[in-house]
């Protein structure tokens, strides 16, 4: 659209230069004038109409309307609107899509229309740290739907995942998703293909009798331990795709040889090239995507190794009671939407985790059923602003609160006495 009006503004000047130069110059610097103050006012407008901004007041408005609390309202109805980012320089992460997808760790926002909805995904990993293209790809820096979500950007080579082949990006940091009979929950579609590969097909066959997999098998066939690391135009150059039906890609290369090899590589008698002698194994479509979504997974793993997952220390948080606060958890998330903001707070912090009340949540520390006989709220105002005041508090807890979380926070723990 803005495209459209600067080109038209252009050629107007352009023909207006050429007639009027000779006959009216008047008329031809005012044409002028004009198409540069309009332009001033396109630029301006757009950044004011941005598409964002109306997601952002519309989560406002959901919120207001799920709120009952007047001093938690009266701040709502304060929330600046401006773009979002997580930023980490040791992933290289700059994802803004949390300006539009802003219930994604808002457990409220579960039955809520797109992009406000909350992420299952949020209860493992933490999306203030580890953004959003590391698992979905995408253009993390746009602010514009269609340009974040890149579905057909020309010159971008990290175009999202489509919603079904989002589990290529698991293995990165869960690295045993490919060792035979593990068992990720959310990576089934990765382990069907993968029990395949180890010889679970109609015919009996192990992918590695023929190729190479991270060191494994044989080298009659293309080693396949990094394919998904190519980006299009790389595929394009090495891969024949005048075979492959519809748009002529790498998934529908990778896929339509899944499942018929010969009709996809059929050899060329021109230069005596033979049919692959990849046997055609007589997929199934589902089985098919889900081999192609596997082997697109295989790339060479960059993931720094604290954000990658660690069987032990999730082991020793699961057996150190964690089971009975999660189940405990997990009863006070059915009515999660009924609560007080601070407690919700409390428990989406992971608070319990340490502290109970009224008997829920864990023995670490302090008891906290009647804190607020021991504490004003203007105390645990103070606590929740500066927690390295206290200095066992500041350890392993993250407390970046905002004003507001931190008043609803405080007056919930004010308010048990
Ligand atoms: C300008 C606002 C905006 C930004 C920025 C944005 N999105 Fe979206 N997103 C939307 C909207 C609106 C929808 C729902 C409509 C649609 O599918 O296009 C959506 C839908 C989605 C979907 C579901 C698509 C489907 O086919 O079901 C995914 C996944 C998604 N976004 C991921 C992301 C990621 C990852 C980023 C950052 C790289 C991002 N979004 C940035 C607005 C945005
Ligand atoms: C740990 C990996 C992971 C991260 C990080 C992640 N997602 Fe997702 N997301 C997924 C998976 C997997 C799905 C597909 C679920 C399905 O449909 O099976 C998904 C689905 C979605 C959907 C579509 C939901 C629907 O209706 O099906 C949206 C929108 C979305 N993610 C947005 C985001 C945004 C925004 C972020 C960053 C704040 C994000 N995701 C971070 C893994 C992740
Ligand atoms: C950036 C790294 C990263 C990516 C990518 C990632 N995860 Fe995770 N995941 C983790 C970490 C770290 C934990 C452990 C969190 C904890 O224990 O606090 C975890 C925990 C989990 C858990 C809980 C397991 C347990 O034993 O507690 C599940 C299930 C899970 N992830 C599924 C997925 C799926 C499915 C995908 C792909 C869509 C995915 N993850 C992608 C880092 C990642
Ligand atoms: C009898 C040997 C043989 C077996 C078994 C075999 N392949 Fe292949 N495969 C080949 C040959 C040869 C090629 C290269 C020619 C072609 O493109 O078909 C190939 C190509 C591929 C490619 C494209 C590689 C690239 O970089 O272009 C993929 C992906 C692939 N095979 C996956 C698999 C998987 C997964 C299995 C197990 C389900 C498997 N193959 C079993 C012989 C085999
Ligand atoms: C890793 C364990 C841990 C977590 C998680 C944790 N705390 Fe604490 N908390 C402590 C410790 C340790 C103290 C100091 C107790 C002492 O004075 O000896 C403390 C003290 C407090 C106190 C003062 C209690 C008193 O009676 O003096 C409050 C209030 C409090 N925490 C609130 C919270 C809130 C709210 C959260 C969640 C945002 C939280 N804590 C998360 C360990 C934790």
């Amino acid at each position: 659209m803005m495209e459209k009006i600067v080109a038209g503004i252009l050629i107007v000047n352009t023909v207006s230069f050429i007639f009027l130069w000779t006959r009216n110059q008047n008329l031809m610097y005012a044409i002028f004038a004009f198409s540069l103050l309009s332009l001033f006012g396109f630029t301006v407008g757009k950044e004011f109409t941005a598409e964002w901004r109306g997601y952002q007041s519309t989560f406002i408005k959901m919120q207001i309307e799920k709120e009952k609390n007047p001093e938690t309202l009266e701040s709502l109805k304060a929330t600046p609107i401006k773009i979002l980012q997580v930023w980490n320089p040791e992933l290289g992460v700059t994802d803004r899509c949390i300006t539009c997808h802003q219930g994604v760790d808002n457990p409220d926002f579960a039955d809520a229309p797109e992009p406000y909805r909350y992420h299952a995904a949020a209860r493992e990993h933490d999306f203030a740290k580890i953004g959003c293209t590391i698992c979905h790809q995408g253009q993390g820096r746009a602010t514009e739907a269609d340009e974040a979500h890149a579905k057909e950007i020309e010159h971008w080579d990290f175009p999202m995942w489509p919603n079904n082949m989002v589990q290529v990006s698991c293995p990165k940091c869960h690295v045993r998703v490919y060792e035979k009979g593990y068992h990720l929950a959310g990576a089934e579609m990765l382990e069907t293909a993968r029990e395949i590969t180890y010889g679970n097909n109609d015919m009996g066959i192990e992918c590695t009798s023929c190729h190479t997999i991270r060191g494994v098998g044989e080298v009659i066939a293309p080693d396949l331990t990094e394919f998904g690391d190519r980006t299009e135009h790389e595929f394009e150059q090495t891969h024949v795709l005048k075979h492959v039906e519809g748009k002529k890609n790498m998934y529908n290369w990778t896929y339509q040889h899944f499942l018929d090899p010969q009709k996809v590589t059929p050899g060329d008698p021109a230069i005596g090239m033979e049919p692959t002698i990849m046997p055609n194994f007589g997929f199934t479509p589902e089985q098919a995507h889900a081999l192609t979504t596997y082997v697109e997974s295989f790339r060479a793993n960059k993931m720094p190794v604290a954000y990658v997952y660690n069987e032990q220390s999730a082991q020793q948080k699961a057996t150190s009671d964690k089971a009975s606060f999660i189940s405990e958890f997990e009863s006070q998330f059915a009515n999660f939407a009924q609560l007080p903001p601070g407690e919700k707070l409390f428990i989406r912090s992971n608070c319990w985790f340490c502290h109970a009340i009224d008997n829920k949540g864990g023995k670490i520390s302090k008891d906290l059923s009647h804190v607020g006989s021991r504490m004003s709220k203007e105390a645990m105002k103070e606590l929740f602003t500066s927690p390295s005041k206290m200095g066992r508090h500041a350890l392993g807890t993250k407390l970046n609160f905002t004003d507001n979380q931190i008043n609803a926070l405080s007056e919930y723990l004010a308010s048990l006495k």
